[in-house]
């Protein structure tokens, strides 16, 4: 299995950029649990390994779709004494979310004679963001960066609602399936003051493996997370679909900060939403925009006749 390298390089926390993908998991074996038998290796991130699996349960049963996509941690990130509990929180996290885009989980298990946790999920198909906007350098069409950015925004939105933070949004965690956009990866996600409070709280700093230019500058600063990062976050995003370019040139916020960039509106965004989008990406959290006066923002915008379901089956260019 040749591990899949994004072009979304994850950095670990005070270390080296990470060139190279994680260590895939050891001695994974072929069929977790006596019924989910891997089939082959989906795509890795800066925490774990993400497999198509067959559920032979479901298959025995005669299910015509049995297939699920499996999380098991990478190997370094395994081997803590905790990596259940980092597992399982992000399963507890994603489980009590139920919106159209937002990733489904199915189940959170460990496999008896291995001892490894993993998490079983909805298998989505299509293409993650970082992959798309390598083929659009200029950006989405507006019509379709609109589509998505919205689904995006309600995807959060729903998230925080119910007392979910995301924490690492960034176009390799989205993923554009045959109409919509799906968000997932919650692995770095916390729960509100308030929500799920018997869940243990992992440091954020200890297992941090994001993505800093996604990342907003408190929490380079070592802040906890807030709804306010992931605004900043989400805003990244949306200027990339937009634009096709990170607003700050790929720096992160504290380098752009400290190299007074200038940040321009992007071409095709209609001058309305400018104002939003570029509040939401102020480096002092209490000037940024509020999630929901962002969604609103997009959601007051001219609809553009949405075209995505066609426009994503065109031929390729
Ligand atoms: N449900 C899924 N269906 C299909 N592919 C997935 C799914 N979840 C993740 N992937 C693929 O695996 C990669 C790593 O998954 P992710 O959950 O982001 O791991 P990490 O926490 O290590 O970043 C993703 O970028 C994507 O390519
Ligand atoms: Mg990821």
């Amino acid at each position: 299995m040749n591990p899949v390298l994004s072009p979304d390089l994850t950095l670990m926390a005070g270390s080296a950029p990470a060139r190279a993908p994680r260590p895939l998991p050891k001695d994974l074996p072929d069929v977790l649990c006596g019924r989910y038998r891997i089939e082959r290796l989906l795509g890795v991130g800066g925490m774990g390994a993400v497999y198509r699996a067959r559920d032979l349960l479901r298959e025995q049963f005669g299910d015509p779709q049995p297939y699920v996509a499996l999380k098991t941690l990478s190997e370094d990130f395994a081997s803590y004494p905790d990596a259940s509990a980092l597992l399982y929180s992000e399963f507890a996290l994603t489980a009590r979310l139920s919106q159209r885009n937002l990733v489904r989980l199915y189940s959170f298990e460990i496999d008896p004679a291995s001892q490894r946790a993993f998490i079983t999920m909805e298998l989505l198909k299509g293409c993650t963001l970082d992959s798309l906007l390598l083929q659009y350098p200029s950006g989405l069409p507006w019509a379709e960066a609109h589509t998505v950015s919205l689904n995006l925004l309600e995807a959060l939105q729903h998230a925080h609602s119910h007392g979910v933070l995301h924490g690492d949004l960034k176009p390799s965690n989205l993923m554009l399936g045959d109409s919509e956009l799906r968000l997932f990866d919650f692995g770095l996600g916390q729960a509100l003051d308030g929500f799920l409070t018997g869940l243990p709280r992992l440091s954020r700093q200890r297992f941090a493996a994001w993505t800093p230019r996604y990342a907003a500058p408190e929490l380079l600063d070592g802040a906890s997370l807030s709804a306010a990062a992931d605004v900043y976050s989400v805003a990244c995003v949306i200027y990339e679909l937009c634009s096709g370019q990170h607003p700050f040139r790929r720096q992160s916020a504290k380098q752009a900060k400290a190299m007074e960039l200038p940040l321009n509106a992007p071409a095709d965004l209609p001058r309305p939403l400018w104002p939003a989008l570029r509040a939401a990406l102020a480096f002092d959290p209490t000037q940024r925009s509020s999630l929901p006066s962002l969604l609103q923002a997009f959601r007051a915008a001219r609809q553009p006749t949405s075209r995505l379901p066609r426009w994503l089956r065109r031929p390729a260019t």
